[in-house]
C-alpha cells in the first residue's frame, strides 16, 4: 500500500469577503463559508488522493461568531485520518481584520470526502504517514469522529422509525410545539 505525507495535502486558502457575500444583516452568509470549506477539502482531499472526491458526510460545523464583509477568510486543513476509500479532511477557520490586525478562530470542522474513479466507482486511497504528535492526535480524533458518525446514523435509522406516536407525543410533552 502506498502511503503519504500530511504535509503533501496540507492546504491554506485564503479568500476576501466581498459585499456580494452579505445578507440582509450585512455579515457574510453561514453559506459561503460553507461553500468554501467543501471547495477546499476537495483541494486537499484530491491532492491526498490523486483522485476525483466527493464530499460525504460534514461533522461540527457551527460558527462561533460572524464573518464580516472586509475580513479574509483563512482556511487551513489537512487529511486528519483515512479509511479505505474515505479521508477525513479536518479545516480550521479564522477570520483576519486587516484594519487592525484581529485574528478570530470562528470554527473547525471535518469533512468526510471519498475518492471516485473516472466510472464513479471508489477507489483506494493511499495511507497517512504521521510524523509528528498533532498527526497522530488528529488521526486518532478522525477515528473517533467516524465511530461516532456511524453510531449517529445508525441510532436515527432504529430509534425513530420503530418509535410509536404515543412515544413520541410523550417525548414532546415538555417541549415548545402544539401537536394536532
Ligand atoms: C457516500 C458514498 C460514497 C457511500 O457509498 P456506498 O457504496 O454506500 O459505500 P460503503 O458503505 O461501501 O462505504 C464506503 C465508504 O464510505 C463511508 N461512508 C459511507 N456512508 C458514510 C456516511 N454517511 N458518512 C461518512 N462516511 C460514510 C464508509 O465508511 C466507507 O469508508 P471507507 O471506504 O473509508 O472505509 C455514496 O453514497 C456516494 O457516492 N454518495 C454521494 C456523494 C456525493 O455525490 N457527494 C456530493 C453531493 S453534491
Amino acid at each position: 500500500m502506498q502511503y503519504k505525507e500530511v504535509s503533501d495535502s496540507e492546504t491554506t486558502y485564503t479568500e476576501l469577503m466581498i459585499p456580494s457575500y452579505a445578507n440582509f444583516g450585512g455579515k457574510v452568509h453561514g453559506g459561503i463559508i460553507l461553500s468554501l470549506l467543501d471547495k477546499v477539502a476537495y483541494i486537499c482531499a484530491s491532492k491526498h488522493s490523486h483522485q476525483y472526491c466527493v464530499t460525504v458526510a460534514v461533522e461540527g460545523v457551527e460558527f462561533k461568531s460572524p464573518v464580516e464583509v472586509g475580513d479574509l477568510v483563512e482556511i487551513k486543513a489537512s487529511v486528519n485520518y483515512v479509511g479505505r476509500t474515505t479521508m477525513i479532511v479536518g479545516m480550521r477557520v479564522e477570520c483576519f481584520k486587516p484594519q487592525n490586525g484581529i485574528v478570530r478562530h470562528t470554527n473547525s470542522c471535518y469533512f468526510t470526502m471519498a475518492a471516485k474513479d473516472d466510472l464513479g466507482n471508489l477507489v483506494e486511497v493511499p495511507g497517512l504517514i504521521l510524523s509528528n504528535d498533532t498527526e497522530l492526535r488528529r488521526f486518532c480524533e478522525g477515528k473517533f469522529i467516524r465511530k461516532i458518525s456511524q453510531e449517529k446514523r445508525e441510532i436515527l435509522k432504529s430509534n425513530l422509525t420503530n418509535i410509536t406516536r404515543k412515544e413520541m407525543e410523550a417525548d414532546c410533552k415538555e417541549e415548545r410545539c402544539q401537536i394536532k
